[in-house]
């Protein structure tokens, strides 16, 4: 895919469903995309959708917890937005977590922010511009039960997102966190009561939004909640 001066590029990671998905969906109109995720048929139905909205597509399965994939899939191309929304959540307490629980959520949700990030940024300061976007969560300024591994991981990408913002905005870059609540996705367990949440079309507009302001103007930090009576009265 070359670039088309006309169309902004944006890569989105775990475009495979929910939120990324839906983030992919949104910015189709207006950008040209690469996504990215590992489960290459549901990439393809994303993409097929996002084409017929007018973005052209490339679609690339990548398991981003490999810094050396991610590095060889992301480095070489010109991204002029990209969305870090991969993340995995194992909601149990720690004690009753297992390595794998605790290692896919640190390797996906941390690690693979910096091999992402630190595959494409290069190119954007280089340029003089430039967007990331991180998916963060409420779980990353609140604390809760099932949360010790998930909560920290996204404790980790406010003070991550908020400190390379300070890095590279001289350079031209904007970095922006959105901190959604609670939000209708397979994030959560088969069976999960999920009417009461946010749609992910809700957080891809606020992406959308964060990503389209002005070049003299960055929104930092967003955060998108549920508004409803049916909402569980300790839900985020
Ligand atoms: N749902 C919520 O309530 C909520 C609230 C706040 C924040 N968030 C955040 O929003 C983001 C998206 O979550 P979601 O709710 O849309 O979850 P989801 O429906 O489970 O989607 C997760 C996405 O991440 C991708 N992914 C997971 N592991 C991966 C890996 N090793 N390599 C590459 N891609 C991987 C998945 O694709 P493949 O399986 O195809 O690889 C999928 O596309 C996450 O960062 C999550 O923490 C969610």
């Amino acid at each position: 895919m070359t670039q088309n001066l006309l169309r902004p590029v944006a890569l989105v990671t775990g475009a495979s469903r929910g939120i990324g998905r839906a983030i992919a969906a949104r910015l189709a109109p207006t950008h040209d995309l690469v996504l990215t995720a590992r489960d290459a048929a549901r990439l393809g139905d994303v993409a097929a959708s996002c084409e017929a909205a007018g973005a052209r597509v490339r679609t690339m399965a990548v398991d981003v917890r490999d810094g050396a994939a991610a590095g060889a899939a992301f480095a070489g191309l010109e991204i002029d937005v990209l969305v870090n929304n991969a993340g995995v959540a194992v909601l149990t307490p720690f004690l009753e977590l297992t390595p794998d629980e605790w290692h896919r959520q640190v390797d996906v949700n941390v690690h693979a922010l910096y091999h992402v990030t630190r595959a494409v940024l290069p190119g954007m300061v280089q340029r003089g511009r430039g967007h990331v976007c991180i998916i963060g969560s409420t779980a990353g300024r609140n604390t809760f039960v099932g949360g010790s591994c998930y909560a920290g991981t996204k404790h980790f990408v406010m003070g991550f997102a908020e400190s390379l913002m300070l890095e590279v905005r001289d350079a031209g870059v904007g970095v922006s966190v959105i901190t959604p609540g609670s939000v209708a996705t397979e994030l959560f367990p088969e069976g999960t009561n999920t009417a009461w949440m946010l749609e992910p079309e809700n957080v891809a507009d606020a992406v959308l939004f964060a990503v389209t302001t002005p070049p003299h103007m960055l929104v930092h930090r967003l955060e998108v909640r549920p508004l409803s009576p049916k909402r569980p009265r300790d839900s985020f």
